[in-house]
């Protein structure tokens, strides 16, 4: 039997909330952007929402090196700022779902959550299953989490959505759509080198070299920048999950997207 296609959304923290101001979201895009998820959810699409930290959790995250582990004698109250920062941002996303009448319920990562490496190695997803049977969009974040390795760790929306969408193929027919600040993955950095090319498909054959325009990318931040997203992406992409990396600064291209339209994007599929 045909599965139903479920879209997990990450809302990027660089497209939600602008970077260079710390706890500033940037208001009219989470606007447009839920706008366009409430009317797809209308049109019956089956939505999970995550989204970024940006400004909000970055700054405190990079202050107590939060992604490395318990290192110091304020890592135990840094670990606890990082996720109260995060929520702060996740409770604007909410109070803005609701304004325009789309049932949402946030999920903390970091109370369902345990991770080892970096890694979730089990999360209690029974809730998000219920809500999407109710049609109540859950909302996930990136956040902190408790790891059987370091003490603590960030937990990325990408590594979130790698884990439910493992968990919920087995019911769903999960596809990742990310919205950035970029059309996609590009040879080099576009917002720095307007001569960048665009690199329309990742697939098993050009994973290798993709990688290594990453790696040599100054936009690595505490969760990896796009090195991260693209490694997680192809790791589903070979478990036959595809996703697609397009620009939410365009208006109505996530919303065309889920209609089901073509929109410029990179595709990763193995
Ligand atoms: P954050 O809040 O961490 O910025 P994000 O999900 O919005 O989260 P980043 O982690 O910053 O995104 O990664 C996306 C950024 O990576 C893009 O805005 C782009 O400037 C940068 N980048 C660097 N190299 C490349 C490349 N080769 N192709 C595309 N984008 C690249
Ligand atoms: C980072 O989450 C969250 C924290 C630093 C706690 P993501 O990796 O999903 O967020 P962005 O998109 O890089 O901000």
């Amino acid at each position: 039997m045909k599965k139903d296609r479920l879209f997990l959304v990450k809302l990027g923290g660089s497209l939600i909330t602008d970077k260079t101001k710390p706890y500033t979201p940037r208001i009219d895009v989470i606007r447009r952007l839920l706008g366009e998820i409430k009317e797809a959810i209308s049109m019956e699409r089956r939505l999970i929402l995550g989204h970024g930290g940006g400004s909000f959790p970055h700054v405190s995250a990079s202050k107590y090196h939060t992604y490395r582990g318990f290192v110091n004698e304020k890592s135990l109250y840094g670990m606890t700022v990082v996720h109260r920062d995060a929520s702060r941002l996740n409770s604007i996303i909410i109070e803005e779902l609701l304004e325009i009448d789309v049932p949402a319920l946030p999920i903390q990562p970091s109370s369902i959550t345990i991770a080892e490496d970096s890694r979730i190695i089990e999360m209690y997803i029974e809730p998000i299953k219920l809500l999407l049977g109710h049609n109540i969009l859950p909302v996930v974040y990136g956040d902190v989490a408790l790891d059987l390795e370091k003490g603590c760790c960030i937990l990325s929306t990408e590594e979130i959505f790698r884990f439910l969408s493992i968990k919920l193929k087995e019911e769903y027919d999960p596809y990742i759509v990310m919205c950035e600040v970029v059309d996609g993955i590009y040879s080099k950095d576009p917002i720095k080198y307007p001569d960048a090319e665009f690199i329309p498909r990742v697939t098993r054959d050009n994973y290798l070299e993709v990688k290594e325009y990453l790696s040599s990318s100054h936009g690595i931040d505490v969760t990896g920048g796009m090195l991260h997203k693209v490694e997680v992406l192809f790791e589903l992409a070979k478990e036959g999950i595809s996703s697609i990396i397009l620009n939410g600064l365009i208006q109505n291209n996530l919303k065309s997207f889920l209609e089901g339209k073509h929109v410029k994007g990179t595709i990763i599929q193995y």
